[in-house]
């Protein structure tokens, strides 16, 4: 049986093309960046040349790259590094009530030491109102950290207007981009700092880097050996870089072309989809990833529906209670004002470069059955 792999804002399968740049970093030029000799400097070569193509690619300086294990990683960096560093200035930040744990964990970290939080609610479709943002600036607002856009519903938030009220306000303005960065243009103009994941796009688990922009005043999280500027100690994961830059490159050429293909797959998965009665859409309609669908089906639980469908050969995921180990709901679901029974019936399928027209309608085949066949078993009705 195919198995189709419909799980990309999880994590992507690594190129055959990455993994092959990154081989000889294993083995062959396995050398520690900072040693001065030839083996050591040649990972040293590997690294800035990473360095440079990333940073091209964004359109940033290299030394305003600072590369780390992650998104998770350079989010808590970013919320981190901010409030100690300016904790003389003000000790106020603001996020969304939909920011992925990476970010509300280190905000709720952050209250427990003395910060104060306002955590900004969203409409249905998941939007921050950027107005939300200009009225919840207080004098003592430092930082300002709204996703670029979301890992669940695939909403796309107007960064670029609330960056410049950040900039208005000289508020220090971050973005999570970990699910856009490669995949939509970003805008880079008045960002401070942005979270990046290799494993989002075709690279490899373990590398992500954050930019922060030349003069931002920010305190490294790790302490230790001063590599990456003194912003993240510890001996550089070369082979990880190399693998990330050579995602880059293979990301940079296909954006646009990408970013059609897929939106005309999602629009031709949702339009099949919703067919099927009682069930909607969740997220934006329009301003929404080119790869995420996702979707509530009423009187059945999602993870049913996963499991069902990984029966039938396909990979996807669902924001309720088993996936997520929590008996609690979706949290970003919940913020866009689903009832708890809602939440739990969410499917969420995430495109990617290797599906099809035939993956598409392979599922719009099989789901229907797998929906109607629960809603029998299921006890929450109908
Ligand atoms: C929006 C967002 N931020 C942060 C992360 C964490 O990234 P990583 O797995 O590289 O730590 C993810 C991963 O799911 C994500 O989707």
């Amino acid at each position: 049986m195919k198995y189709i792999y419909m799980d990309h804002a999880a994590t992507t399968p690594v190129d055959p093309k990455v993994m092959a740049a990154m081989t000889e970093f294993f083995d062959k030029k396995y050398g520690n960046p900072g040693s001065i000799h030839k083996i050591g400097q040649e990972a040293k070569t590997a690294l800035n040349d990473s360095r440079n193509k990333i940073a091209k690619f964004l359109g940033v300086k290299e030394n305003e790259i600072i590369f780390t294990s992650g998104g998770t990683e350079s989010d808590n960096i970013a919320l981190k590094g901010i409030a100690f560093a300016n904790n003389d200035k003000g000790k106020h930040i603001i996020t969304s009530k939909i920011e992925h744990h990476a970010v509300l964990h280190p905000c709720e970290w952050l209250e427990k030491h003395g910060f104060s939080v306002t955590y900004l609610s969203v409409d249905k479709h998941g939007l921050v109102n950027p107005k939300d943002v200009d009225n919840a600036i207080r004098k003592d607002t430092i930082l300002v950290s709204i996703m670029h856009a979301n890992n669940e519903i695939g909403t796309i938030e107007p960064i670029e207007e609330i960056s410049k009220i950040c900039k208005r306000h000289g508020v220090y303005f971050h973005t999570d981009a970990v699910q856009t960065f490669g995949h939509i243009p970003i805008d880079i103009k008045n960002i401070d700092l942005l979270s990046v994941s290799a494993h989002k796009l075709y690279g490899p688990k373990g590398v992500g880097l954050l930019f922060v922009r030349d003069g931002v005043k920010i305190e490294p999280v790790l302490h230790g050996g001063g590599q990456e500027n003194g912003m993240r100690s510890g001996t550089e994961n070369i082979a990880g870089i190399v693998g990330f830059a050579k995602a880059v490159e293979l990301a940079k050429d296909n954006i646009k072309s990408e970013m059609k293909r897929l939106t005309a797959l999602r629009d031709k998965l949702i339009r099949g989809v919703l067919q099927i009665p009682d069930c909607w859409l969740n997220g934006h309609p329009e301003k929404r990833l080119p790869g995420n669908a996702n979707f509530s089906f009423k009187y059945i639980e999602g993870e049913s529906l996963v499991l069902y469908l990984d029966m039938n050969g396909i990979a996807a995921s669902t924001g309720s209670a088993c996936s997520t180990k929590s008996l609690k709901p979706s949290h970003v679901l919940s913020a866009i004002g689903l009832s708890h029974e809602e939440a739990h019936g969410s499917l969420r399928l995430a495109l990617g470069r290797h599906n099809t027209d035939e993956d598409v309608d392979y599922v719009l085949k099989v789901l229907p059955g797998i929906v109607s066949n629960l809603r029998k078993m299921s006890p929450l009705g109908k």
